[in-house]
């Protein structure tokens, strides 16, 4: 019998295979997988329409705090569908734009504030996978599970190319992509609140020569 946790964190750097293997363990294990990444994508995108830049934090403070965000999870698509003021934006959330800008407005203290609020909500429902960059250590510290996955910045950028490839985003490079990975980690480490790191009690896994599925696996194993 095994010793299923109630909630499952799962951290780690951009394209480090936190979704695809959150979404693995969600679905085998029927619980609801929640990218909290997307809700930062979401304000930054919001924050970019409104306002054209995100350089000015209390503007950008001021455009999220009056975002109506709804998520609705196609768990059959394996999906999250993303809606801002009632307009579906779920395919503009990955664009190489948000890439680029989503780290500076996921450093501002309010807007961190205002989604971990909202991420403990979802978390404290339980039979959840939450992923991100702060789950076990901000978030859900009291997480049953925590896991955090890293990957050299060479092999997560190679991911994030042949992902955009077959979502037939052909506008970056992988130079561009490798470049864009390493700042993201500065940014998401070196910020002052909630930054990236391993929780005292992760698991760190390193997902450089596994499988989504292999390292879905590990995590079972662990529950064991
Ligand atoms: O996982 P992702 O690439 O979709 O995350 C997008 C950005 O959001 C990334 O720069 C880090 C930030 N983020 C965060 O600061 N805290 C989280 N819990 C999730 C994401």
């Amino acid at each position: 019998m095994k010793n299923i946790p109630n909630q499952i964190a799962i951290d780690g750097t951009a394209a480090s295979g936190k979704t695809t293997v959150g979404k693995i363990v969600a679905k085998n294990l029927d619980y609801l997988f929640f990218d909290t990444g997307i809700m930062y994508r979401v304000a930054a995108y919001g924050a970019d329409q409104k306002l054209h830049d995100v350089s000015d934090e209390a503007k950008v403070n001021e455009v999220v705090e009056m975002m109506d965000i709804a998520l609705q999870n196609d768990t059959e698509n394996g999906v999250t569908n993303v809606l801002l003021d009632g307009q579906n934006i779920t395919d503009r959330l990955h664009l190489p734009e948000v890439d680029r800008i989503v780290s500076t407005v996921a450093a501002y203290p309010a807007v961190r504030t205002a989604l971990t609020k909202q991420q403990r909500k979802i978390g404290l429902q339980g039979r959840v996978v939450m992923v991100g960059r702060d789950i076990g250590t901000v978030v859900m510290p009291d997480a049953e599970m925590k896991i955090y996955l890293e990957a050299s910045p060479e092999t997560r950028a190679k991911r994030r190319y042949l992902e955009n490839l077959s979502n037939n985003i052909e506008s970056e490079t992988y130079e561009m992509i490798l470049a864009d990975i390493i700042k993201r980690d500065k940014n998401d480490r070196e910020r002052a609140v909630a930054p990236l790191k391993p929780a005292d009690d992760a698991v760190i896994i390193h997902t450089d020569d596994y499988s989504a599925d292999e390292v879905a696996q590990k995590i079972f194993e662990l529950m064991d």
